[in-house]
This record gives structure tokens, C-alpha cells and sequence, in this order.
């Protein structure tokens, strides 16, 4: 990412300089020039941002920051005035002159900005004529942001040379109401019917459970009352013949009954909001995995936190330099276990999943420690229970984010968050998400979509393959073993290659692919057919192998994240010092190769031990305690929302993000809490009634 900010700088860097000598093209005060209702006065101007700031910015290489935003607070408090933002776009122009702008043709997110202050009458679609007009005449402009630079390179191909960039204005005071966008609409119609159905089936709930309650007690008062009138009892005999029919119909009306109470019951809130909070031991087999979900929120938590710094600098932040003077700093620390938290997850994917997968095993035939046959009839059940699971929720959250989201952000940045291409490529690509290939973008010229579901695509191939690889378990546990460690070593040996760097490095198009990202996944698979092996539980019954063991695994973890801030470190000195940067040849391909295995190699060392012995140390008992129990059932439906709820933070204010460590941990905060609250939403209303749901249907 940065070496290709490198390199747009630099050519950006060339092209201006060599025109600006030809200084006639370029505007007064860099500023736009207006005419008609919205001819600017000296003050409005002054209020106005600039392209000289863009070219400043460019010159100093703060390549982040391609927008000028002016003064809004001015602006909007001066009589007459309004505050308007420009944004960029990428008009395609056809053969025969038919124009098509593409909405996912800005490959620099927020593109170049400008805040503009206006007279009152000069509206939005006066103004943005106005500017369109001009920047699409502007030879400059064009040069710099036309089509075929680096922030207009992605376009369909009937798109002939007479395309170009351009930029549009949008007022602040006349933003749209979500209401004027029939699918927002009906995004919005589709979220308030599952909350209202949660609701009313609560309440139907909460009637039933009562009268059921009313009835048991009068029946009970009943037989209270049975017990004295004996001489009644013939007269209902008689009566028999003819209730034997009623009882029939009854019976049949019963199980209708019966089968709407289930219904409602998947989606009753007052029931899953009291699941919610009811913790199920899932330990089986003898093996303890009641810790992992205590390692799943932390990682959760990880995640979110290094998403902090990551997706407010997509959207540029308005000191980049301070935010690479603190990745550079050993500070920055806790980012990059959240790079490395998504391993984190695939390692408890594959435990968890494989673990279970040999326990149905193991209950077919009858006998704990020894099966013989893979399940292979349970496999299509579990894809489709896994898929039906994990579908709904996910689509749902992205048609939140693509089509809903962008209108809840109303600061002055607002337009770069709705025109964001991540979200854009969704209305066009969202079915890639729903095959779960969205990794496979850039291999298969696709634009990238949600980029963060890359994670549930990757997940679910191996979940797809796991199985299948299982199967030597059944005929060898051992050489299953030793088929993953194959595995492990061979993906290794790749990443010490730089075309096929996970991390970083010429290629990091390998981040999001399955076959580079596998190992903590083999790491996985492997212990939970270790776990099984007695003589793996004898090693660890011994006090010293797991102090040995918790102490190696320390040492991989901890050492596997320094690694990575010292890649950073290096990539940063690279790109802002040039030739004079410290960091040894060949250090990225030793950091790839190393991160890639010690988390999971570190994650195996803690896990292994803890997992087989019952000893309750104070860690392991930490994590097994109940609110991580309980966090982590909120982690599918978090990782979804939160990307989304920390760029509307970002958007919503009234400047471009800053970053200083402090306000960095307080984005932190607030997006943590606002995403536990929205994954609890999501996760009763949405992924627990799809859940009942799917037991019922494939049980
Ligand atoms: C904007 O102003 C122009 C004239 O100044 C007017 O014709 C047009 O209807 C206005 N557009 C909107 C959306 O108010
Ligand atoms: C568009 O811009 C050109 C020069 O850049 C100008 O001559 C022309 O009048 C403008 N057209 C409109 C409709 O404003
Ligand atoms: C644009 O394409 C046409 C043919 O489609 C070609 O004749 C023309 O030279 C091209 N113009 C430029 C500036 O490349």
C-alpha cells in the first residue's frame, strides 16, 4: 500500500511540475472559479479550500492528504453562506458519446476534496455543474486525476479515451434524506421488520409462557379439586364416544399450534436475549475448550483496535506523518497482534471445527480415542449448516453498510464515506460474497468489495477443505499430523519468497489468499487431533512440559508481533528516507515467514496444554471466565459492523480525522462500545433466529 502511494506520488509529483511552468491553465489561488448565483466574495473565497494545498501536500509527500477542506465552521456561521464539499469521480465515455459515471472508479477512496463556501442561492446542482464543467476542461485536473492516473485506473474497457475524471459538489445543508432512495428504503423496511418480528414474538412469548404458567396452575387447582367430587367422574364417561373425534381435531390442532410456537420462538427476543446471557459448556471429549473464547474476544478486541488506525488513514487522516512517527515507535505494539488476530482465528476455526468433526466420529462408532470412519455423510450438512449460518447475517450487514450506512454520517467528509468504492463495488459484486470468493478480487480482475469480509471467504475455503483433508486422520492420525506439518512447512518456505509475501513486500496481494493464510488453520487441525493422542496427554500431564510449553509460546507470540512492527518500521524508513533506510536485505521475507507460522506455532504451545490438562491456571482461568463466554458470541456479528461503525465515526465530524495517540484510544473506546451494542442487536435479532431456524430445518 505505501510503495504504491510511493509511486503515485512521485508520477503525480512530475506531471504537476512540469505543468505548472505553463502557469495559465492553473486557476487563480488555485481555488475553482466560480460565475452567476455562485461568484464567491473575498471572504467566501478565503473560506474556500484550494489546490495549492493538494500541490503542497504533494510536494511534501503527504500523499494522504488530497483535500483541502477550507473553513466549515466560518462558512456555516456567516449570513448568506453555505458550506459545499466537492468529490471526485470518473466519468466513462462510450463510442458514441453516452456518458456513464462509475461509481467505483476512484481508486483513491476519498479522492481530492474541496470544502467550498458559496452564496446561499448558489445551490448544489448549480455548483457542481459549475465545477464539473471546469474540471473536466481543466487540463491539469486531468492529469493529474483524469482517467488512467492512479486514482482513475479501474474502468470498464467500452470506455474510450475521451473518458475523464471530474468533481462534483454536494451542499451540506442540502443533504439527501435516505427516504429519496427507494433501496435504502427498502433496506430500512427489511431491518425494521426483523426487529418488529423479534419484538412481537417476545411479546407473544412472554403471553404464552404466562398462560401457560395460568393453566398448569388451574390445572393443579383442578386435581386439588379432584380430589373430592367422586361422583361426577361417570356422567364424563358417557360422554367418551363423541369427544374421541374433538380429540383427534384437537390433536392436529395442537401440532399447528405447536409448530407457530416454534416459529415465534426463533425469533422470540425475550428468549434469545436470556439465551444470550446462558453459557453452555461445550467441553466434550475430555478436552477443554472453554478458554478459546476468551482468546476469541481478545483477538476480537485486537482486531478492532488496529482497525482504528487502519481505516480512518483509508479515509485519510490530516496529519499522516504522526501516525507513521507512531508505527514507527514501539507504542504502536498492540496493532499488530490485530494483524495477526485474524490467525487467531483461523487457529480456533480449525481446532474447533475439526475437534467436533472427529468427536461425531468418535460417537458414530461408539468408542472415545478410536474412530475408524470419517463422518463423510455428516460433511454436506455441516457445509450447508455452516453457509445457511453465517449468509443471512452477512448480507444483511452488507446491504446495511452499502446501502444504508451512507446516510447516517452528516459531517463535511460525508460524500467520500458514501462514494468509498469498497462500498460502492458492493451493488455490483455482492455476489461474490455470497459465494464466499470475494479474496479472489484481485486474482480475477474484480474491485474489491467490503474488503474486510475477505477474512469470512478465506474462512469458509478451509472450512470447505478441512474436511476432506480430515479424512486421513481417520486412516492415519499420525500421518495427518504429519501431513499438516508438510503443509505448514511448505507455505513457510514460500513467504521467505517476495512475490508471494503475505504481510509485506511487492506482493501482498497473498494477504487474502486462502493457500498463503492456511497455517495457523493446519496449526489448528493439527492440535485437535494432537489433543487425542495419549501420548501427547502424557507429555502435558507433567507440570514441567507445560511451563515449557506456555514459555515457548510466549516467546513465538510476542516475538511474531515485534516482527511486524519492526516490517513496518522498516517499510516506513523506506518510504520516508529512501536509500538511507536501516532494516537488513531480505528482512520482509524472514518476517513474513516468521509471522506466518510462530502465532500459530505460539498459538499451539498455550492451547495444546491447556486444552488437555485440567490444571486451572490463573490465564486459562481468566479466559474461561463468563463475560468472555458471552463477548464471544458477539465476535461473527462485530467483525461484520465494526469496520463500518469506525469510518461513520470518522466521517461524522466536522474536520478529516486527526491522529494523536490519545484521540486514537478514545476512537478505540467509543468504536467498541458502539460495536458490542450493534453485534448485540445483529446477533438476537438476525444470526440467533436465522441459527434456530437452521437446527430446525436440518436437524
Ligand atoms: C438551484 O437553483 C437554480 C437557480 O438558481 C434553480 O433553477 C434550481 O431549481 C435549484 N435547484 C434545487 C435543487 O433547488
Ligand atoms: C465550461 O467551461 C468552459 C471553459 O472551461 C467555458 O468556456 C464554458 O462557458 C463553460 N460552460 C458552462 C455551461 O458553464
Ligand atoms: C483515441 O482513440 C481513437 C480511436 O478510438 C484514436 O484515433 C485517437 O488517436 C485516440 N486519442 C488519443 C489521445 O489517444
Amino acid at each position: 500500500m505505501f510503495a504504491q502511494g510511493c509511486v503515485l506520488v512521485c508520477a503525480l509529483l512530475l506531471l504537476l511540475t512540469s505543468h505548472l511552468a505553463s502557469a495559465q491553465l492553473y486557476p487563480v489561488n488555485g481555488q475553482v472559479p466560480l460565475d452567476g448565483v455562485c461568484a464567491q466574495s473575498p471572504a467566501q473565497l478565503y473560506m474556500s479550500g484550494s489546490f495549492d494545498k493538494i500541490t503542497l501536500a504533494l510536494s511534501l509527500l503527504a500523499f494522504g492528504n488530497l483535500y483541502d477542506l477550507g473553513s466549515y465552521d466560518l462558512c456555516s456561521m456567516s449570513h448568506d453562506t453555505h458550506y459545499c464539499t466537492t468529490y471526485f469521480g470518473v466519468m466513462c465515455v462510450r463510442d458514441d458519446g453516452s456518458e456513464e459515471s462509475i461509481p467505483h472508479g476512484n481508486t483513491c477512496n476519498m479522492g481530492p476534496v474541496l470544502g467550498i463556501c458559496v452564496p446561499q442561492e448558489c445551490n448544489g446542482s448549480v455548483l457542481s455543474a459549475q465545477v464539473m464543467n471546469y474540471t473536466q476542461h481543466a487540463e491539469l485536473f486531468q492529469v493529474a486525476f483524469g482517467v488512467g492516473t492512479l486514482c482513475a485506473s479501474a474502468m470498464p474497457s467500452y470506455c474510450s479515451n475521451k473518458s475523464y475524471g471530474f468533481m462534483s459538489a454536494d451542499c451540506m445543508d442540502e443533504q439527501k434524506s435516505f427516504t429519496s432512495d427507494s433501496s435504502a428504503v427498502a433496506v430500512f423496511a427489511v431491518i425494521v421488520a426483523f426487529c418488529g418480528t423479534s419484538i412481537l414474538c417476545g411479546i407473544a412469548g412472554v403471553y404464552r409462557r404466562w398462560s401457560l404458567a395460568m393453566k398448569s396452575r388451574e390445572e393443579s387447582s383442578i386435581e386439588t379439586e379432584r380430589l373430592l367430587p367422586v361422583a361426577e367422574e361417570k356422567v364424563q364417561i358417557n360422554d367418551a364416544p363423541s369427544n374421541k373425534s374433538k380429540n383427534v381435531a384437537a390433536a392436529a390442532v395442537t401440532v399447528k399450534q405447536s409448530k407457530l410456537w416454534e416459529v415465534v420462538g426463533w425469533f422470540d427476543l425475550v428468549e434469545n436475549a436470556r439465551g444470550f446471557f446462558n453459557v453452555k459448556s461445550r467441553n466434550v471429549a475430555n478436552v477443554d475448550t472453554k478458554f478459546f473464547d476468551g482468546v476469541r474476544t481478545i483477538a476480537f478486541i485486537f482486531v478492532v483496535y488496529g482497525h482504528c488506525v487502519y481505516f480512518p488513514a483509508q479515509l485519510n487522516f490530516y496529519n499522516p506523518n504522526e501516525t507513521a512517527a507512531f508505527l514507527e515507535s514501539y507504542a504502536s505494539i498492540g496493532i499488530f497482534p490485530a494483524e495477526l488476530a485474524v490467525d487467531t482465528f483461523f487457529y480456533l476455526s480449525g481446532f474447533l471445527m475439526f475437534h467436533l468433526y472427529i468427536a461425531v466420529g468418535e460417537k458414530l462408532a461408539g468408542n472415545v480415542g478410536n474412530a475408524k470412519q470419517p463422518p463423510i455423510s455428516h460433511i454436506p450438512m455441516m457445509y450447508l449448516r455452516r453457509y445457511l449460518r453465517m449468509t443471512p447475517v452477512m448480507m444483511l450487514t452488507m446491504v446495511f453498510a452499502v446501502w444504508l450506512s451512507v446516510y447516517i454520517p452528516s459531517g463535511v467528509l460525508h460524500r467520500a464515506y458514501h462514494n468509498l468504492p469498497m462500498l460502492q463495488t458492493c451493488k455490483q459484486y455482492w455476489w461474490h460474497q455470497m459465494l464466499y470468493i470475494s479474496n479472489m478480487n484481485d486474482a480475477a480482475g474484480w474491485s474489491e468489495c467490503m474488503g474486510w469480509f475477505w477474512y469470512l471467504s478465506a474462512d469458509f475455503q478451509m472450512f470447505l477443505a478441512a474436511p476432506l483433508l480430515g479424512v486421513v486422520y481417520f486412516i492415519h492420525s499420525r500421518a495427518f499430523v504429519a501431513l499438516m506439518g508438510a503443509g505448514i512447512v511448505i507455505i513457510t518456505g514460500l513467504q521467505t519468497q517476495q512475490k508471494y509475501a503475505a504481510f509485506l513486500g511487492d506482493g501482498t496481494s497473498f494477504y487474502d489468499k486462502t493457500w498463503m493464510r492456511a497455517n495457523p488453520y493446519f496449526f489448528g487441525l493439527a492440535c485437535a487431533a494432537l489433543v487425542r493422542f495419549p501420548q501427547v496427554r502424557d507429555i502435558f500431564s507433567r507440570s514441567s512440559a507445560r511451563w515449557l510449553s506456555y514459555g515457548v509460546g510466549t516467546v513465538l507470540m510476542v516475538s511474531a508481533a515485534s516482527m511486524m512492527w519492526l516490517g513496518m518500521k522498516c517499510t516506513l524508513e523506506k518510504v520516508y528516507q529512501g536509500s538511507s533506510y536501516s532494516c537488513p536485505t531480505n528482512f520482509e521475507s524472514f518476517m513474513n515467514a516468521y509471522a506466518v507460522s510462530a502465532w500459530g506455532l505460539g498459538m499451539s504451545c498455550l492451547a495444546l496444554p491447556w486444552s488437555i490438562s485440567a490444571e486451572m491456571g490463573p490465564m486459562k482461568w481468566f479466559l474461561s471466565t463468563k463475560p468472555f463466554a458471552i463477548a464471544s458470541k458477539l465476535t461473527f456479528c462485530g467483525y461484520m459492523l465494526h469496520p463500518v461503525i469506525i469510518m461513520i465515526l470518522v466521517t461524522d465530524g466536522i474536520q478529516n480525522a486527526l491522529f494523536t495517540p490519545l484521540i486514537q484510544y478514545s476512537r478505540f473506546c467509543a468504536a467498541i462500545l458502539i460495536t458490542f451494542f450493534s453485534a448485540t442487536l445483529l446477533h438476537l435479532v438476525v444470526e440467533v433466529p436465522f441459527a434456530k431456524m437452521n437446527d430446525a430445518v436440518t436437524r
